[in-house]
């Protein structure tokens, strides 16, 4: 790669590559691909949470025109049971096979599948199927106290233990702190809803499997899947081209999948199985319901003596997803006192699961708004709370970050947003009839690779192709990919084609973990140096070249040319006549690197920063509340593509607006089914309550994380969010909300009134 100074593509706003296909309607998603003769499969639902099946009357269902199958416990054929593998692999968080045991633990456990010609035969004998229970009343009581659990427990990603940091004394420093805060926070369910529902189409040839499936995880779901089949893993192959969105929702294999495999066994045909918008909403994952207590202790001045954060969050009756409130809490703030303490609570739901910036999301709702709380009782500026309180180095790892530019992101905020008007006095500001709340919060998102190998072709007519088989889950990676080979091979950004989502390809990164980008800039980088390396071989070597009497080391491959490094690019020659000289269509540079995620002993401390700046507006004589203006402002190191980038955190701040106002999903106590699962009763912010975003980044380059000093921008947006969002609020009404989403019933007591 030329140096950053010269670099033409990486760093500038690029439309996205994929935008024409998706907006022509072109774009192959998973459930637009049929095949001769598939059939449809509709499961059957559990209609209680707690309890057993009875009996299961398939005969009229059976005997309805068009069906072919009906599957159940007794006769879907053996499903085995999937483990985690070295590293993160094998991930998966409903472990329990489909139909393993008549044990109802769930609203809306699959019980029974129907496969038939059409998805309306198979709709209407899934309705046919009856069944009964033998019921108990369903956990679902939404107040969380922490199970008995062992000191350390097992979770979806490993063990963990249930003091997840520890330092000084933060009892005695409470006790003895000047100035003590002490408050719970409670963040409800919520349920990711991407537009694409997820889909599994299941076709067997012999004893290998095929799966269009709409994955943010191709490579951990052919490991699963093949695990669950009990073949090796090169018969099994995932594809996912494009994604109509995921949240994380669409990171791990959910049961549907070894369901509609299942059934493609059996009745030795591809078949096809679509969630509906409500399966999505009991089966499919959702973010854990949280309660978090915060305690600090500061002194007069407002440094922090003390912090303790103890957290409790939902889980399902056999799944350890593990909601880690305390992923920022010990390093976000210098104290030398401090703990992370966590509980769990077993409920009739489905399982819990990442949802876009798991753990830290709900985790830095409770703590940046327990800040904010410090902050007033202070009568000090929230924001130069903070900056009292920045750290040095990582105090929980004893270590320093790999770049922290946090302080920058509060100084640039506070300039944009024009903070310094602030009258911190409830409900004192005012423009245009209407109240004001100004409101801020800090953000923090790990920064980490995934290993991931890509390969790089340089071709004969000028064009490349970059291939890794990792996913565009609506993030720009096709684009970040077509960026990033286009700098190394010098080509314009057209003359690039881009492969990814099949296993077929080179091991691609996860896109979760907002590390998708990061980690495939090193992948990228070692092809194009192998792809080079074989270029100018051929260049030195082929009769005739201009560089035939040269060695490789004496050239130079850049701008897509290759010449003599001592006498500069103007007497080069582009690669494609290299290639063609020496009547080679191509050359294939592979290239891999390795994680830093999970790594025993890291160097540095990596995350990404960030703050939101929010003015609310409140309406005393409606109970009106609105968002009216958010700035956000993001280190994240280089940004690949800005315009892209951009629109991740706009996106993220709009989940934040929800967050803050609108998103829960509810349980109905008597039958455990969460009652607003469509896109009707489930609300989320829309455009109509998203007002004009600001966004900033500082770009300070991590080096330490890959070459280009890129860290992941999907998640960042979302933290902290709700906390400005509820301090703005506060500040407007004198209303303090600690329970997610505010409700309008909450500001009734405002004492802002007309
Ligand atoms: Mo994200 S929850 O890692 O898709």
């Amino acid at each position: 790669m030329p140096g950053s100074a010269q670099m033409s593509v990486v760093g500038k706003p690029q439309r996205r590559i994929d935008g024409p296909v998706k907006v022509s309607g072109l774009a192959m998603y998973a459930t637009d691909h049929n095949f001769p003769g598939m059939l449809y499969a509709v499961p059957v639902e559990a209609t209680i949470a707690n309890g057993k099946i009875e009996n299961l009357d398939t005969g009229a269902a059976k005997r309805m025109p068009g069906v072919r199958a009906i599957l159940h416990r007794a006769n879907i054929g053996k499903i085995f049971r999937s483990t985690p593998g070295p590293g993160f692999a094998g991930i998966c968080i409903e472990r329990r096979p489909p139909f393993e045991d008549d044990v109802i633990r769930y609203y809306g456990q699959y019980v029974a599948l129907a496969v038939a010609d059409t998805f309306e035969a198979a709709k209407a004998a899934a309705d046919a199927i009856g069944v009964t229970y033998s019921k108990d009343k369903p956990n679902v009581e939404t107040d969380l106290k922490a199970d008995e659990d062992p000191d350390e427990v097992d979770t979806t990603y490993g063990p963990v233990k249930r003091v997840q940091g520890e330092r000084g004394d933060p009892e005695a420093a409470f006790a003895n702190a000047a100035v003590k805060f002490d408050q719970t926070y409670v963040t409800p369910s919520e349920t990711h809803n991407p537009i694409e529902l997820q889909a599994a189409t299941a076709i067997w040839d012999g004893d290998k499997l095929t799966i269009y499936e709409e994955s943010q995880s191709i490579f951990n779901m052919r490991g699963v899947i093949a695990q669950m089949f009990g073949l090796p893993n090169e018969n099994v192959r995932i594809i996912t081209k494009f994604v109509g969105s995921g949240f994380g929702s669409k990171l791990w294999p959910w049961t549907h999948c070894p369901l509609a495999a299942a059934a493609a066994r059996q009745v030795g045909k591809p078949v096809k199985l679509v969630l509906s918008r409500r399966m999505t909403f009991q089966s499919a994952g959702h973010r854990a319901r949280t309660q978090q207590r915060v305690r600090l202790g500061a002194t007069a001045e407002g440094k922090l003596v003390s912090l303790q954060q103890d957290y409790v969050y939902e889980r399902s009756m056999l799944d350890e997803y593990h909601e880690d409130c305390g992923e920022a809490t010990p390093f976000h703030y210098s104290v030398p006192n401090l703990w992370v303490k966590f509980g769990r609570a077993k409920r009739n739901i489905g399982t819990p699961s990442d949802m876009r910036g798991p753990g830290a999301v709900p985790g830095l709702y409770a703590t940046e708004s327990a800040m904010n709380e410090l902050a007033e009782q202070l009568k000090m500026d929230p924001v130069k709370l903070r900056v009292l309180n920045e750290p040095k180095i990582d105090e929980s790892l004893g270590i320093p970050f790999s770049s922290r530019h946090y302080l920058d992101c509060l100084e640039l905020g506070v300039e944009k947003f024009g903070w310094s008007k602030r009258n911190p006095d409830i409900g004192s500001m005012k423009r245009d009839g209407l109240t004001l709340g100004w409101g801020m919060a800090g953000a923090a998102w790990v920064a980490a690779r995934f290993p991931a190998e890509a390969t790089i072709q340089l071709r004969d007519d000028g064009s490349t192709r970059v291939a890794c088989g990792t996913q565009d889950i609506g993030t720009g990676t096709y684009t970040i990919l077509a960026q990033l080979a286009a700098e190394k091979a010098g080509v314009p950004l057209d003359k690039v084609e881009v492969a990814l989502g099949d296993t077929t390809l080179p091991a691609g990164p996860t896109s979760g973990g907002s590390m998708a980008t990061a980690s495939v800039i090193p992948a990228v980088s070692a092809a194009a140096k192998n792809a080079n390396e074989q270029l100018l071989n051929i260049a030195t070597t082929t009769p005739g070249s201009p560089f035939e009497k040269r060695k490789p080391n004496e050239l130079t491959f850049e701008g897509g040319r290759v010449f003599i490094t001592a006498n500069g690019p103007a007497g080069g020659v582009p690669f494609a006549d290299v290639l063609k000289r020496a009547n080679v269509r191509l050359v294939t540079g592979s290239g891999k690197s390795e994680a830093t995620f999970g790594e025993p002993k890291p160097k540095f401390s990596s995350h990404s920063f960030g703050c939101h700046f929010v003015e609310v507006t409140w309406q005393p004589e409606i109970a009106r509340l609105r968002v009216n203006r958010v700035v956000t402002v993001i280190d994240a190191g280089r940004i690949i593509n800005p315009l892209a980038g951009r629109n991740q955190i706009e996106g993220a701040v709009v989940m934040g607006i929800g967050m803050a106002l609108l998103e829960h999903t509810t349980y109905d106590p008597q039958n455990g089914a969460p009652i607003n699962s469509n896109l009707a009763d489930y609300v989320m912010a829309v455009n109509a309550d998203v007002p004009k975003l600001e966004v900033h980044f500082v770009e300070f380059p991590d080096t330490n994380l890959n070459e280009l000093g890129a860290r992941g921008i999907g998640e960042i947006g979302l933290a902290g969010i709700a906390a400005a969002i509820t301090a703005a609020t506060y500040h407007a009404t004198g209303v303090r909300v600690r329970e997610l989403p505010i409700r309008i019933e909450d500001l009734l007591t405002s004492s802002v009134l007309a």
